[in-house]
């Protein structure tokens, strides 16, 4: 047990923060209002991010809040194997009901992460099921983030979250990343060059055959890297491709 002082930051391992130099010199979040948060000194931050891309309605709204105690209030938790919460039907209802077509059942999760892990898992069963078993490979694109579980940091593309963690899965490809500095800095909107790069599946089917392959997943704006847009054109090639040879597409 350590020794606690009163605010003692040590416990808490925070992710993905140098949690030396943070604990220093700590910027602490303690309210949130509509878009802006308010810092332990009393100052108004503009959340240019929503959360982590999370609160997109706005911080600490009323309707909200209130939604969530009077749930909280009513049943705060319910198992879902075997048993139901008519409100977790009903919001699946309402997802697909707002979704294109063919989009017509939902599976919860509770983070990004095991949504993709669950995505990739989702994909291999399907083959596997249509009698198509000998599709496992799973091909992700560099600088590609999707979360921190095995499945996530394979697919992903990001070094620093996957050199230390081995070997990974096996059977997993990347695509090149389409952040192309040279040819389309300031490009306002969706930039012109680099849908070709697409073009690269084709070359890993290729190589590979496309019956071992089960997937493509790709973040259509990249996040992580540093929102980074799809180049015109770049995803109704991956599209086309991944369609033309029964590889499942997935959007992160
Ligand atoms: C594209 C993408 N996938 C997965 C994740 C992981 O989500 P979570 O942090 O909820 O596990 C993130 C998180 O930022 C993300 O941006």
């Amino acid at each position: 047990m350590l020794d606690r002082n009163p605010n003692d930051l040590r416990a808490f391992w925070m992710p993905f923060t140098a949690n030396r130099q943070f604990k220093q010199n700590p910027r602490m979040l303690v309210a949130a209002q509509d878009m802006h948060y308010t810092s332990h000194d009393g100052r108004q931050i503009l959340d240019g991010t929503a959360g982590l891309w999370c609160c997109n309605a706005g911080h600490c709204r009323p309707q909200i809040v209130e939604a969530i105690q009077k749930s909280a209030a009513e049943l705060d938790y319910a198992p879902a194997f075997q048993m139901g919460h008519p409100m977790a039907f009903e919001l699946a209802n309402t997802l697909v009901d707002m979704a294109p077509d063919g989009f017509d059942h939902v599976f919860f999760t509770n983070s990004g992460s095991e949504s993709v892990d669950t995505a990739l898992k989702i994909a291999l069963a399907y083959h596997r099921a249509r009698g198509e078993g000998s599709r496992t490979r799973l091909i992700g694109r560099e600088k590609g983030y999707h979360g921190v579980g095995f499945g996530g940091i394979s697919v992903g593309g990001l070094v620093n979250n996957r050199r230390v963690f081995g070997t990974l899965l096996n059977g997993v490809d990347h695509l090149p990343h389409t952040y192309l500095g040279d040819v389309n800095r300031w490009s306002k909107g969706q930039p012109e060059h680099g849908a070709d790069l697409a073009d690269e599946l084709e070359r890993m089917v290729a190589l590979h055959g496309a019956d071992t392959i089960a997937a493509v997943i790709v973040e259509p704006v990249a996040g992580s890297a540093g929102v980074i847009l799809p180049p015109k054109g770049y995803l109704e090639k991956l599209r086309a491709i991944t369609k033309k040879y029964g590889i499942l597409l997935i959007f992160d």
